[in-house]
């Protein structure tokens, strides 16, 4: 869905310069990248994937007269984070989306321990020490807009996605903190808490997710509310499930999350029945 004319115009005066986008590759991060590149944004795309950010890339510098950067590098490592921050440093840069991110499910003690660290490291460490140089060049310049991913998950204990849920609720304490730090010097911090979304993440995740809501219809909530407000829950089914879930008390919330939780994996306890 592509972005009204309007708000192209405010995001372009506001943000201006490069837009960085992690997890430029696929779903969440690929869609907002693309209606940027639309917008004339120039853009530095960053996911492992190089080969799929170069073909994103020829594909939108066909279209608009943008400057796109690929930088293929693996943000589950410190020194794929260093690497990155060191190839942008000469780069103008006026908005930082930080889509890049994965969840695991399942009983937590069943999982690869190695994964879910790994899960730790891209989902709150590499956001926290991108975050952090960016912020302080973004105070410099006296503008920018930081986009973060936390989830619907993140607003209680959500069993089968235990430390998936808690990287999220990390990330939506974190973006509420520094979005109010950061507000005088005219940096603005936005939190995108979504339901579930069509995109790789059900596959790489092992869940189930049926009635999620398009990619394409989240780009447009999202960067409406960027310097607008500071949480933003897009999609009908994320609106709903977190609206109905507010009125809960935390142990009623996380009754909940088991049912909603156990139903996108309840595939893989059948799996685990049939071979126990
Ligand atoms: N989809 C949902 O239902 C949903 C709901 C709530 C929150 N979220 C959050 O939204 C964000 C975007 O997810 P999505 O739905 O767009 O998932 P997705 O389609 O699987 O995209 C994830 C992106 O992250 C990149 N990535 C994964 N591991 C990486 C690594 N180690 N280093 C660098 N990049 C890496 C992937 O590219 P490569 O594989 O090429 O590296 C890909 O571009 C995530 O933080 C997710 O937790 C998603």
């Amino acid at each position: 869905m592509a972005l009204p004319n309007k708000l192209r115009i405010r995001l372009k005066k506001k943000y201006r310069g490069y837009a960085l986008v992690t997890g430029a590759s696929s779903g969440i991060g690929q869609e907002l990248a693309k209606e940027l590149a639309t917008s004339g944004f120039d853009l530095i795309l960053c996911a492992r994937s190089e080969d799929k950010l170069n073909s994103l890339s020829a594909q939108w510098r066909g279209q608009q007269k943008i400057k796109i950067e690929v930088i293929a590098t693996d943000l589950a490592k410190t020194e794929g984070v260093l690497s990155l921050l060191e190839q942008i440093e000469d780069k103008e840069i006026g908005m930082f989306i930080a889509a890049a991110g994965f969840g695991t499910s399942g009983n937590f003690i069943d999982n690869s321990i190695e994964e879910e660290v790994n899960m730790l490291r891209l989902n709150c460490e590499a956001v926290v020490m991108l975050t952090h140089q960016l912020a302080i060049r973004f105070k410099k310049q006296v503008f920018g807009g930081i986009v973060l991913f936390s989830s619907l998950v993140a607003f209680q204990g959500t069993p089968y996605a235990a430390n998936y849920a808690a990287t999220k609720a990390f990330i939506q304490t974190f973006a509420e903190g520094i979005a109010v730090e950061l507000k005088s010097h005219h940096v603005d911090v936005l939190v995108v808490a979504p339901g579930p979304v069509k995109s790789g993440f059900g596959n790489r995740a092992n869940m189930k997710m049926d009635g999620a809501t398009p990619v394409e219809k989240i780009a447009v909530p999202i960067l409406s509310a960027l310097g607008r407000s500071s949480t933003v829950v897009p999609g009908a089914q994320g609106k709903f499930l977190t609206y109905s879930l507010r009125l809960l008390p935390r142990f009623g919330k996380i009754k909940v999350m088991k049912i909603v939780m156990g139903a996108m994996t309840k595939h893989q306890r059948t799996y685990e029945n049939i071979n126990s």
